[in-house]
C-alpha cells in the first residue's frame, strides 16, 4: 500500500505540474478559447448560436453578392469603355444588326426585316447596302463616290452655291448643284467667329458624320473644316425641306400624307432615338428639341418620302454608372416656351431662371417623355389617330411617368410601333 501511496504522491505532484502547465497552455491557446466560447454558446445560448450561423451564411452570401455586383459594375464599366472606344462605324453597323447594349431587347426577326424595308433609302436602287463611311451616293449615280474635299467644295465648277433654303441659330443652309446635276445642301456656320456658336456647328457636323451611314440620318456628301469654319454638304432635292415647312406649305398640313406614310415617319423618329440612345455604347440625349415646332425643323423630308435627322448639334452622353448626366446648353434662355413638351426633371420655372439655377441633369429618358406628343403631332386629324391613341395608350402613358426610370426605352416603343404597323399596314 505504501508503494502505491509514495508512487501516487510523487505521481500526483508530477500530474499537478503537468496539469498546471496544460491548463496554462490551453487557456492561452486561441483555438481552445474559441472552442470554449463556442461550447458556451452551444450550451447556454443555443438559439442565438443558430442565428449566428445563419447570420454568418447571410453575411457570406452578401459579401459574395457585393463582390459579384462590384465585379459586374467593373465589367460593365469596362464594356462601356470598350464600347465607347470602338470605332463609331462599328457601333452604327452593330445598331443595324441590333447587337446593342445590355438590357435592350433586340427587335424580333420578322419585325427587323419589315423595319429594313421601311428604312430603305431611294438612292440605293438595287443595291443591298449603303456606301461605306466616307463615301456617298445620290439619285442617278451608279457608284459610291468619296466625300468631297475642301478643294472640291471650294471649286465653283464642281459645286455651285444656289439660294438660301434654311437656317437656325447656328447655320445658314443653301441649296447647291454638284457637277451641274445633283442637288445638295450646303450648311455654313452662321457666325463662325463666335466661339460658342462656331464650336457648336463644328461639333454638330462631326456628330452627323459619326452616325454615317445610317438610314436615320441625312447622308453626308462632303465636309470641310477651315479655321473655325465648318461647312457640310448633304444630300438634298429641290423640294426637300424640314417637316415644319412641309406642314405649313399645304393647307392640309400633314393630312396630305396617308396614315401608312406618317406612321412610317413615327417609326423613323422612334428608331432615330433608338440609334442615339443605344448605338454609341453610352446613351446620347437629343438636346435640340425644345418645342414641338423646333422638333419638326430637325427632320428633313427627302425625295423618297423618307424623313432623316438633319441637326445633331447637341448630343451629350449619359454614363449613369459613373454618375455622369447630360445637361442641355441651349435651353431657350432657361425658360421653356412649351413646358409640357419638356420632361418634368428638365423644366425650369421663371423663379429658377431668376435664381440662375444651373442646367438640370437629365438622361435619355427626357427624350422618351416627348414621344407621345410627337406621335399626336404627326398623326393629328388622321383617320387612324384614335386607334393609334388607344393601342399606344399603355406605352404612351409609361412615357409620361414622372420618374424617368419608369419610362420605356426607345427600343421597347419601336417594337410596339412595329407590331402595330405589321397588323395595320403590312
Ligand atoms: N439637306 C437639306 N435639304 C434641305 N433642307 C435642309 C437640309 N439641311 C438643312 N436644311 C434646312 O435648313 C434648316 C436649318 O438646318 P439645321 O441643321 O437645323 O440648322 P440649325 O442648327 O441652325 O438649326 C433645316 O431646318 C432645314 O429647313
Ligand atoms: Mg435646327
Amino acid at each position: 500500500m505504501e508503494m502505491p501511496y509514495i508512487v501516487s504522491r510523487r505521481n500526483l505532484t508530477c500530474l499537478r505540474v503537468i496539469g498546471i502547465i496544460t491548463v496554462i497552455y490551453l487557456a492561452t491557446s486561441p483555438l481552445y478559447q474559441s472552442n470554449i466560447i463556442s461550447n458556451l454558446l452551444h450550451k447556454s445560448h443555443e438559439g442565438n448560436d443558430v442565428i449566428t450561423e445563419e447570420q454568418n451564411l447571410y453575411d457570406h452570401h452578401h459579401t459574395k453578392n457585393r463582390i459579384q455586383s462590384g465585379m459586374e459594375i467593373f465589367k460593365e464599366q469596362k464594356t462601356q469603355k470598350e464600347l465607347s472606344i470602338r470605332t463609331q462605324q462599328d457601333a452604327v453597323s452593330d445598331h443595324k444588326l441590333n447587337k446593342t447594349v445590355k438590357g435592350i431587347p433586340p427587335v424580333p426577326a420578322d419585325l427587323k426585316m419589315m423595319l429594313g424595308k421601311i428604312l430603305r433609302r431611294g438612292f440605293l436602287d438595287d443595291r443591298e447596302e449603303s456606301c461605306e463611311k466616307g463615301f456617298y451616293i445620290l439619285n442617278g449615280m451608279s457608284k459610291c463616290e468619296p466625300w468631297l474635299s475642301c478643294e472640291e467644295m471650294n471649286n465653283g465648277k464642281i459645286l455651285r452655291k444656289m439660294k438660301k433654303i434654311g437656317g437656325g441659330v447656328g447655320k445658314l443652309v443653301y441649296s447647291g448643284l454638284l457637277y451641274d446635276k445633283f442637288s445638295v445642301a450646303i450648311a455654313y456656320s452662321r457666325r463662325p467667329g463666335n466661339p460658342r456658336l462656331g464650336e457648336r456647328v463644328r461639333v454638330g457636323n462631326e456628330n452627323l458624320m459619326k452616325f454615317q451611314p445610317s438610314p436615320y440620318v441625312l447622308q453626308v456628301v462632303g465636309h470641310c473644316l477651315q479655321g473655325p469654319n465648318s461647312t457640310l454638304i448633304t444630300e438634298s432635292c429641290s423640294q426637300c425641306t424640314d417637316l415644319r415647312r412641309v406642314r405649313k406649305r399645304s393647307k392640309l398640313g400633314f393630312s396630305k400624307f396617308d396614315d401608312k406614310q406618317k406612321f412610317e415617319w413615327l417609326i423613323k423618329i422612334v428608331g432615330g432615338f433608338d440609334l442615339l440612345h443605344h448605338a454609341m455604347g453610352l446613351p446620347m440625349v437629343h438636346c435640340d428639341l425644345h418645342t414641338p415646332d423646333e422638333f419638326l425643323t430637325q427632320y428633313v423630308l427627302m425625295e423618297d418620302n423618307q424623313i432623316v435627322m438633319s441637326d445633331l448639334d447637341e448630343l451629350p452622353q449619359v454614363d449613369v454608372h459613373n454618375n455622369v448626366f447630360a445637361s442641355c446648353k441651349e435651353e431657350t434662355d432657361g425658360v421653356m416656351k412649351s413646358p409640357e413638351f419638356i420632361a418634368p426633371e428638365q423644366r425650369y420655372s421663371e423663379h429658377d431662371y431668376e435664381l440662375d439655377v444651373s442646367r438640370k441633369p437629365i438622361t435619355e429618358k427626357a427624350d422618351i417623355w416627348k414621344i407621345p406628343d410627337i406621335a399626336s403631332l404627326i398623326m393629328r386629324g388622321s383617320p387612324l389617330e384614335q386607334t393609334i391613341e388607344r393601342k399606344m395608350d399603355y406605352i404612351h402613358s409609361q412615357c409620361k411617368s414622372e420618374d424617368p426610370k419608369l419610362r420605356p426605352t426607345a427600343r421597347a416603343i419601336l417594337i410596339e410601333y412595329l407590331q402595330f404597323y405589321k397588323s395595320s399596314f403590312w
